[in-house]
């Protein structure tokens, strides 16, 4: 185990997903965890991290000296680096040029144990105003840039390290190396550390904080929230509830898929309830246009239909969600205009009776949580299931939405599914998926004139989701799906493909 000390910095985690690639366990914990704990829990090294403050002035976050003491390697970085050489009396000050971005460091001491294999000149990623100005005493330098005479120092003694650049970031090009360096050559890790400790760890600290406790699970059949609810079901098993709303605007078969893994044929060990609300939502959605009121009901009425069942359990202890990393990072910036109201599981908190919010995956990225559903023996449609939305197929059609239309969609977008997995040019993809226009055209069929709808296909390449570009599918696959959509879809003539990026569209229609 390695643990990340954090101090606010914003790649805090992706210190430790870079720690847990090189097959290492890595935790992040606040920068004040005691002294008492840090020594029960027993790491082979600790990682401070970056962080916005500067360590001399009053209100920053310091950790006590002692913790050089006991014996443990530590790795500095960024502001962690500067609190290493201010807390053992070196000196740190505002930097008279502040360095932002790529930067050329140039190594000193190239036999350092965290340098080894790297470039004596290399790109790191620089983002700081203050810098150690002087180092403590029994360090040494082993690193510089023109404007920063201390780009690394260590006391090899203590087992000190300490770098003011971001070794966790890509563009930092040999960070991974100095960061697997320091796992390996300085901390002595064995690197055996697989997602299937993260997942024996898991259940057994969930069954332990659990007790006989009662839990509750809103299950979308999304890869998120079916691997926490897996988690959970090999915890505790019968303890747990899992809901899982069948709002009608689902893909083709999706509620079926859900239900076979999860409902009472399947192989967990689980209370399963499965709630079949699509006439309900219809009814809600009926003569509905405005994007964002589509939204809004299909929100509303989730929540409204899981504290019904909530209702119906009585009170719980604990209330799971299939939160992952990068939703922390989304809902903590919220700063930026809303363009879309996001719907996910975040209202529930509210009309829920529970003690506390148990988060399981909290510390994984998307494809740590793909690896741990495997682990787990989670089909692998389900694993590696297409990100869906909340509001579902519902911000796919454009316009009303109805039963005929969601029943078009659903048959379009299995097929388009199935085209694109069997051309196998799946894997490339961001995000595809069939859509409906609210466009009827004039079309010809066996002679006879039809008016009927236009289909929209969309793939994008993406990594973030935050900007995409159109996917360039071959002719051979877009014109399979046509003819197929056309001839097999009743109420569809025509088939559109959508070549925006984002921006200026976004990846969904509404
Ligand atoms: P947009 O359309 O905003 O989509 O470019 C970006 C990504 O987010 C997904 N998306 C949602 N996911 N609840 C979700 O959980 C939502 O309300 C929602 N709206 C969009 C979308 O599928 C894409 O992956």
């Amino acid at each position: 185990l390695v643990i990340v000390l954090d101090f606010g910095g914003q790649y805090n985690q992706l210190i430790a997903r870079r720690v847990r690639e090189c097959q290492v366990y890595c935790e992040v914990h606040p920068y004040n965890m005691s002294l008492d704990k840090i020594r029960e829990m027993n790491p082979k090294g600790i990682i401070f991290t970056g962080g916005p403050n500067s360590v001399y002035k009053e209100e920053s976050p310091l950790c006590s000296p002692e913790i050089f003491k006991m014996g443990i390697p530590i790795l500095g970085i960024c502001y962690g680096s500067q609190l290493m050489a201010y807390l053992l009396d070196g000196k740190v000050e505002t930097a008279p040029v502040s360095e932002y971005g790529k930067t050329e460091v140039a190594i000193r001491k190239t036999d350092s144990k965290i340098f080894e294999g790297v470039s004596p000149e290399t790109v790191c990623w620089m983002s700081h105003t203050d810098y150690i100005a002087q180092a403590p005493e029994g360090f040494e330098i082993t690193a510089d840039t023109p404007v920063c005479p201390i780009a690394a120092m260590e006391d090899v003694s203590r087992n000190l390290y300490a770098v003011q650049f971001h070794p966790e970031v890509l563009h930092t090009v040999e960070g991974q190396k100095m960061l697997s360096n320091f796992v390996y050559n300085v901390c002595g890790c064995s690197g055996d550390w697989k997602m299937d400790s993260f997942v024996e760890n898991t259940i057994a600290s969930l069954r332990e904080k659990i007790g006989d406790g009662k839990v509750l699970c809103a299950l979308s059949g999304g890869v998120d929230s079916s691997v926490a609810a897996v988690l959970l079901s090999k915890a505790i098993g019968k303890q747990l509830t899992c809901v899982f709303v069948d709002h009608g605007l689902l893909r083709k078969n999706e509620g079926d898929e859900v239900e076979a893994v999860f409902g009472p044929d399947g192989p967990y060990e689980l209370n399963f309830v499965r709630v079949n609300a699509q006439q309900r939502y219809y009814d809600k959605l009926a003569g509905v246009t405005d994007p964002e009121t589509k939204r809004k009901i299909i929100g509303e009425e989730f929540i409204r239909v899981f504290e019904e069942e909530a209702k119906k359990i009585g009170s719980v202890d604990y209330l799971v969600q299939g939160t992952i990393y990068p939703d922390v990072i989304e809902s903590g910036l919220g700063k930026s205009a809303v363009i879309k109201s996001h719907h996910n599981v975040g209202g529930l908190p509210d009309v829920v009776d529970f003690k506390e919010i148990i988060e399981p995956l909290r510390s994984l990225f998307k494809d740590e949580v793909r690896k741990a559903g495997l682990e787990l023996g989670i089909p692998e449609y389900l694993v590696y299931r297409q990100p869906f939305p909340g509001p579902g197929l519902g911000i796919r059609i454009i316009g009303e939405v109805t039963a005929e239309k969601v029943r078009i969609v659903q048959d379009a977008d299995a097929i388009y599914r199935e085209e694109i997995a069997r051309a196998g040019v799946d894997k490339g993809l961001g995000q595809y998926f069939a859509a409906l226009t609210n466009m009827r055209s004039v079309g010809v069929m066996g002679d006879e004139r039809t008016y009927d709808y236009a289909v929209v296909l969309r793939a994008v390449n993406t990594s973030d989701f935050m900007t995409a570009a159109s996917a360039e599918l071959p002719w051979e696959v877009l014109s399979k799906v046509t003819s197929r959509i056309v001839n097999e879809v009743k109420g569809v003539n025509r088939v559109l493909y959508d070549c925006t990026g984002k921006p200026p569209a976004t990846i969904e229609f509404e």
